[in-house]
């Protein structure tokens, strides 16, 4: 154990079971060796709403992460993160007025406000999930995407989706909603940029949101692995573009992915398109048993500020700058939009 290892482990003794810590699958391993659980973003946001015994979270992810655990922790639970700007820029994409002005448009067709429902991706500012929230929508991650539109689409409404129109586009497909009842607002056009008859015949609306670590995905490395590799498994994140999508053979979150490694048959092979760190880990817990390839090599900057130093000033000093506190006015209705979530 190096220094910086043991400072960590001294320092969590000291706390014992007052300090958990969570980290995302995006997390270097450094960081990981330190992590009491592990998970991509429901399960997380999972593990943070039934946590009851630690007084303190020190949240290795991306803000929104954080964000998630502080709302669905009790008031006096207090969450940290190592690195203050360890932020989504896919989050940053759609802000509360925005979401605004996009819900009063859709909903001036189609059978009005009781006909549709916001539908907020957890990639997303606590603003926006108050937002939706408070209109009635649900919050998901890309592991439960599929059940929510499925319960809203059952109740008879139409979908607002923010704010990534890669994952809003793939789960209406996976729900068989023809693509000329989707549509894609544009937050930066009028009307966000769709005609009333488009607007009426509109079942689900994506956001024009993206993340740049999966949009670097592409068709024709799906092509190349195809062909140099007879028999090969493709899986993808579902925030890869739709053709993206289309040509492999499933899309998951990152528990699913890791879930379809590891339940595959011995010498599969398996093309995977998501964030580096975790192909490449799971590349190496596979050696030997089954061949791991990424699509292409694409990492999350914004998860890479955490480290394994920030983690432990984290715990040695708990600085106040780097306690996550979501604005007491959206922490109710931002919290709705995330129960109703975890309740399905
Ligand atoms: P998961 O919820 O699948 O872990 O994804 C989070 C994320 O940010 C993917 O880019
Ligand atoms: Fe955001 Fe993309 Fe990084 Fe996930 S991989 S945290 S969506 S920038």
């Amino acid at each position: 154990m190096d220094n910086l290892s043991e400072k960590i482990s001294d320092l969590r003794r000291s706390w014992g079971s007052r300090v958990l810590i969570l980290a995302h699958h995006y997390q270097t391993d450094a960081v990981l060796q330190h992590a009491d659980a592990i998970g991509d973003s429901l399960e997380l946001a999972r593990r943070a709403a039934s946590e009851t015994k630690a007084e303190r979270i020190a949240f290795c992810g991306v803000r929104f992460m954080a964000e998630t655990a502080d709302i669905l922790t009790a008031p006096q639970q207090r969450v940290y993160v190592p690195d203050t700007e360890a932020l989504c820029p896919m989050a940053a994409m759609a802000d509360a007025a925005e979401a605004g002005i996009a819900w009063k448009t859709v909903t001036r067709y189609g059978g009005g406000p009781d006909a549709w429902r916001p539908i907020v991706y957890v990639n997303s500012t606590a603003e926006v999930k108050a937002f939706c929230g408070h209109h009635g929508g649900w919050a998901c991650t890309s592991g439960n995407a599929t059940a929510a539109f499925r319960h809203a689409l059952d109740d008879g409404r139409r979908i607002l989706f923010l704010p990534d129109e890669h994952l809003g586009v793939n789960t209406a497909r996976t729900l068989g909603i023809p693509d000329n009842q989707q549509a894609i607002y544009d937050p930066a056009l009028d009307n966000g940029g769709l005609s009333p008859q488009t607007l009426d015949t509109a079942r689900v609306v994506v956001w024009k949101g993206y993340c740049h670590v999966h949009t670097a995905f592409m068709a024709e490395q799906i092509a190349a692995v195809r062909k140099r590799y007879a028999g090969v498994h493709v899986i993808v994140h579902p925030e890869c573009p739709t053709n993206v999508v289309a040509l492999s053979d499933e899309s998951g979150s990152t528990a699913r992915i890791i879930e379809v490694v590891r339940n595959a048959p011995p010498d599969s092979i398996i093309a995977i398109g998501t964030e580096a760190r975790l192909v490449r880990r799971l590349a190496r817990e596979q050696q030997g048993q089954r061949t791991i390839i990424p699509l292409q090599d694409s990492i999350c900057p914004n998860m890479s500020r955490n480290t394994e130093s920030k983690l432990a000033t984290l715990l040695d000093l708990w600085p106040e700058s780097q306690c996550v506190n979501v604005h007491e006015s959206l922490r109710e209705p931002a919290r709705l939009a995330l129960e109703r979530m975890l309740a399905v």
